[in-house]
């Protein structure tokens, strides 16, 4: 069996002359929360779309679950973008159920159960059937999350997902994230907060396209190489000071 969910070998990627992917090599274990942590522009949302298929790579490969991303196995991925991509004018049900369909829930009666199931699971359900252009932000990151998780995919892709949440939902959702790793499934989180970092089991820290920095928090404080480092400071000593590519282990 395959135990590897991503495996990206020297992959670059431009946006015309701004090179944003600089060599980048890397495997992801199936079954794990694996965090991406890097300063703004770092490339972590162009990293995440480059696994996800929806930008192409320049040179080098990445497989998502043993093959090359594409619409084929689309339904294996869930993808929560950065910025919630929801129709506005839809309800909450409408949204999550659109996403239900495309993915191939096709059967109504399942689709209903499972639309209903994410909803509650997002804490939305007195907004069911409002229209997400009422929704606060965090709401509507609640939304997008349930539209990425409907289809039960093996592996998940999460844009900065706790961004705008309040402590209390925070905490549910890495929960939840917690059992679905339990459960086999791989979930790959970019992020700015060491608190999502401290739930991963592995990190990269990213600059300017590359990996400065990989292995699990403990690893990753302890590198430092002084008493009592929290994940904050090692995220800010690699990004002052990493070489390219510590692989922490
Ligand atoms: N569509 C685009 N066209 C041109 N340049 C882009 C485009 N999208 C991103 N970039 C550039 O690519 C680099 C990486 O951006 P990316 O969005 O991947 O960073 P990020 O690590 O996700 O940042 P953030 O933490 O702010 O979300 C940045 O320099 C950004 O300006
Ligand atoms: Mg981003």
């Amino acid at each position: 069996m395959n135990i590897t969910a991503i495996e990206i070998k020297n992959l670059s990627f431009n946006y015309g002359k701004l090179k944003v992917i600089d060599d980048v090599s890397l495997e992801i274990a199936k079954g794990i929360s694996f965090g991406l942590l890097g300063s703004n522009g770092a490339g972590k949302t162009t990293l995440i779309r480059l696994m996800v298929g929806l930008l192409k790579p320049k040179t080098g490969s990445v497989f998502c679950l043993g093959k090359p991303p594409s619409p084929a196995t689309a339904r294996n991925i869930g993808y929560m973008p950065q910025l919630p991509s929801l129709y506005s004018e839809l309800t909450v049900y409408q949204n999550i159920d659109f996403f239900a369909r495309i993915y191939g829930l096709r059967a109504h009666n399942t689709r209903n159960q499972r639309v209903d199931e994410v909803i509650k699971l997002v804490d939305l359900w007195p907004k069911k059937n409002v229209s997400v252009s009422q929704l606060s932000g965090g709401m509507k990151q609640r939304v997008s999350l349930a539209c990425a998780i409907v289809h039960n995919p093996p592996l998940l892709f999460l844009d900065e997902p706790t961004v705008g949440l309040d402590p209390e939902l925070r905490v549910h959702f890495w929960e939840y994230f917690g059992n679905l790793t339990a459960a086999g499934h791989t979930l790959i989180v970019s992020s700015h907060t060491m608190d999502d970092a401290a739930h991963c089991q592995k990190l990269i820290f990213m600059r300017e396209g590359k990996v400065i920095a990989l292995g699990t928090p403990d690893e990753l404080r302890g590198a430092v190489g002084k008493p009592n480092t929290t994940l904050e400071d090692a995220f800010l000593y690699f990004i002052r000071h990493g070489e390219v590519k510590s692989h922490v282990q």
